[in-house]
């Protein structure tokens, strides 16, 4: 999950006592990995959850408890810390030290080196259902967004006491994608994705039918990068073995038909319409409702196809379409038959697969056709170029009235 957004990026990340200290480890590895410089601050209540030890061997940087640090030759941890950070994260937020922040306080090196910052603070809540709904924590939270603090989060369901509920902190990989996300440029902010991605499935009886071995990788690399761009983003997903992107309203469908009426319902308002999926040409025209058994004279079966409805076409045809983009994957002839299509489909951009038809790789290299021509774009993984796509479709969007 390389991200751009936070390649050279330097963090503060701010522990504070919980639980949920056991994703930070985690966290951390994943932002270390996608490039970003990550400075551990623990609180004396987060060192009682998970050691310092560890998170310096995994964030390969010394870890700061006291504000009295001997190896701070100024004595001034709280003003150096920050000094260069692109943001401080406290992950995971305790109920405490979110009251702390909402009134200024500064009685340990963390609280100090949040007032003192000069960056943008985000909280990543973690706490027990009761303690997040209470109305201190409540008008807490409202008063850290009224300061312009991010907060990420939090998640709803099983918590460490053993209740359900608001509160728990987001995963990390989540909490990962919230903390890129505020970094993406925001270049859609404002407008409404909609989305197909993955294959569609067609049943033939009700065990089997037909599909393709579209992934949804791009589909959904795409997803992430709009809304990581500020969109509001709906994505409508064919059979995908793929996480939901973080921000993303996601809504499942199985055919061609059904994937059709999604798009048709969601489309009113919708600045932007990306078809990324495989949709299946043809249907059976009455699948079968038990499933087909072989019989005693070995007769093969015999199905009739019906075509199925064009869902990039119609939106286009709309009285009133949003940008609407297109994908093609050939097996030859991807510049005659890019620029036919989109002629065809009557879209003002068609995105093509340039290199050989496999599934599920992670990496892609592009044709973009459209009416003034074809640009080749230089091959990368697919989440990078997932958002160079998004800039080159926010670069051609059309300015509002
Ligand atoms: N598409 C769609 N609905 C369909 C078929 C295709 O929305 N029933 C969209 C795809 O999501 C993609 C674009 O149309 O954005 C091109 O898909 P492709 O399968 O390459 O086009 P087809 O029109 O099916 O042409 P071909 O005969 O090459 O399969």
């Amino acid at each position: 999950m390389a991200t751009a957004e936070l390649a050279g990026k330097h963090l503060v990340l701010g522990m504070t006592g919980g639980i949920a200290c056991y994703k930070i480890a985690e966290l951390t590895r994943l932002l270390t990995k996608a490039g970003a410089t990550v400075q551990v601050v623990m609180t004396e209540a987060a060192t009682q959850f998970i050691t310092p030890v560890t998170m310096q061997a995994l964030s390969g940087h010394p870890v700061y408890t006291s504000q009295w640090d001997r190896r701070v030759p100024n004595n001034m941890a709280h003003i150096d810390l920050s000094h260069e950070a692109d943001a401080v994260v406290i992950a995971p937020a305790s109920t405490d030290f979110l009251a702390k922040l909402v009134h200024g306080m500064a009685d340990d090196l963390l609280s100090t080196l949040c007032v003192a910052r000069d960056c943008p603070l985000l909280v990543v809540p973690a706490m027990n259902r009761q303690m997040w709904q209470n109305p201190a924590t409540q008008r807490n939270v409202a008063q850290l967004r009224a300061d312009g603090v991010e907060v990420l989060g939090p998640d709803s369901g099983p918590q460490a006491c053993g209740e359900i509920g608001d509160g728990r902190m987001l995963e990390a990989a989540a909490t990962f994608e919230a903390i890129a996300s505020f970094f993406a440029p925001k270049i859609l902010r404002g407008r409404r994705v909609l989305l197909t991605a993955g294959p569609t499935f067609e049943p033939l009886d009700p065990v089997r039918g037909i599909t393709n071995r579209s992934s949804g990788k791009m589909g959904f690399a795409l997803a992430r990068a709009a809304q990581q761009a500020g969109a509001e983003v709906h994505l409508v997903a064919g059979p995908v073995a793929l996480e939901t992107p973080w921000g993303v309203i996601r809504e499942d469908v199985q055919t061609a038909q059904q994937m059709h009426d999604a798009v048709m319902r969601e489309v009113s308002g919708a600045d932007i319409f990306i078809g990324v999926a495989a949709v299946a040409d043809w249907r059976v025209d009455h699948a079968s409702e038990h499933k087909i058994k072989k019989t005693a004279d070995r007769a093969l079966p015999t199905f009739t196809f019906v075509e199925n409805p064009d869902i990039l076409a119609s939106v286009a045809k709309l009285p009133n379409p949003p940008f609407a983009v297109g994908f093609a994957a050939e097996s030859g002839d991807l510049e005659i038959h890019g620029e036919e299509k989109r002629a065809r489909k009557n879209v003002p951009l068609l995105i093509g697969n340039l290199g050989p038809l496999i599934f599920g790789l992670d990496d892609n290299e592009v044709i973009l056709f459209e009416a003034a021509g074809a640009t080749k774009l230089p091959h990368a993984d697919k989440q990078m170029l997932a958002h160079t796509l998004i800039a080159e479709i926010a670069k051609r969007l059309p300015t509002r009235a």
